[in-house]
């Protein structure tokens, strides 16, 4: 079964503007999926669709087999997102944060420790976590946020632009992380304008263009002997 199943999907903005038109995407446990296009062309609006903090127009979005629509607490029991500007509740430390957030999905406290512990570490932020966020950089915004979204194991990462940012090491490790998630049977769906870190993280692509897929399948497919930079820059010229 798709972990993620967006078919027919459409977003009219305040009554005219439409800025997802028909879109189908099919994502699969084990997906690192990307999603590239230019600015305005539709990524954040369709993927705050698919978190369910943005209502559609049209079609139905499944998070492995609920309905964004219909069983949203289902859905959102088993998705993390993260939005490109991540906003936190600001006069917590991190660490009340992310306690916060593991309390929200019942997470004993044995295993939020050991979980916010590794990735903390893993993402270099430990010390700054008893400091309160409003002293944080975007990029430690960033961090807090990335562990915050891993803290219930989501089967669904959903993330808007999250490299944006990130010092090289956490981009480092927020790559291995991704992996990792996919390997034990879960799946990423991300934007990004990174257009050669998605060529070599994802395994699956889709490019969106005035609210329209013009391409979507695998890398290997749609890439060729080109590179998706090559492909983007031909698909939305000609699209
Ligand atoms: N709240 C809103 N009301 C009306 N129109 C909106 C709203 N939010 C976005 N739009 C419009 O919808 C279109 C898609 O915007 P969206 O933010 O989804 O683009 P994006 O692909 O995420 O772009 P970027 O790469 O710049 O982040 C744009 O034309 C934008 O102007
Ligand atoms: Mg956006």
């Amino acid at each position: 079964m798709s972990v993620l199943k967006v078919e027919n999907y459409s977003k009219i903005y305040s009554g005219t503007k439409k800025a997802a038109d028909n879109i189908s995407l099919d994502v699969e446990s084990g997906d690192i999926y990307g999603f590239i296009g230019h600015n305005g062309a539709g990524k954040s609006t369709t993927i705050r669709a698919i978190v369910g903090v943005l209502d559609f127009t049209d079609g139905e979005i499944y998070i492995d087999g609920h309905s964004v629509k219909k069983e949203p607490l289902e859905c959102k029991k088993i998705t993390a997102y993260i939005p490109d500007n991540p906003d936190l509740y600001e006069n917590l430390t991190g660490l009340q944060y992310l306690d916060f957030i593991a309390d929200v999905f019942d997470i004993d406290s044995d295993v939020r420790q050991a979980r916010i512990k590794e990735y903390a570490d893993k993402l270099e932020i430990t010390d700054a976590l008893s400091d309160p966020i409003s002293s944080y950089s975007h990029g430690m915004k960033q961090k807090v946020a990335i562990i915050s979204a891993l803290i219930h194991e989501p089967k669904l990462l959903v993330m808007d632009e999250p490299f944006v940012g990130l010092d090289p090491k956490a981009a480092y490790m927020l790559k291995e992380i991704m992996h990792d998630m996919c390997k034990k049977g879960s799946a990423v769906f991300f934007s990004t304008h990174v257009l050669d870190v998605a060529e070599k993280l994802c395994n699956k692509v889709a490019i969106i263009k005035e609210g329209k897929i013009i391409t979507q399948g695998t890398m290997e497919d749609l890439v060729g002997d080109k590179s998706l930079e090559e492909v983007f820059l031909e698909g939305v010229n000609i699209a």
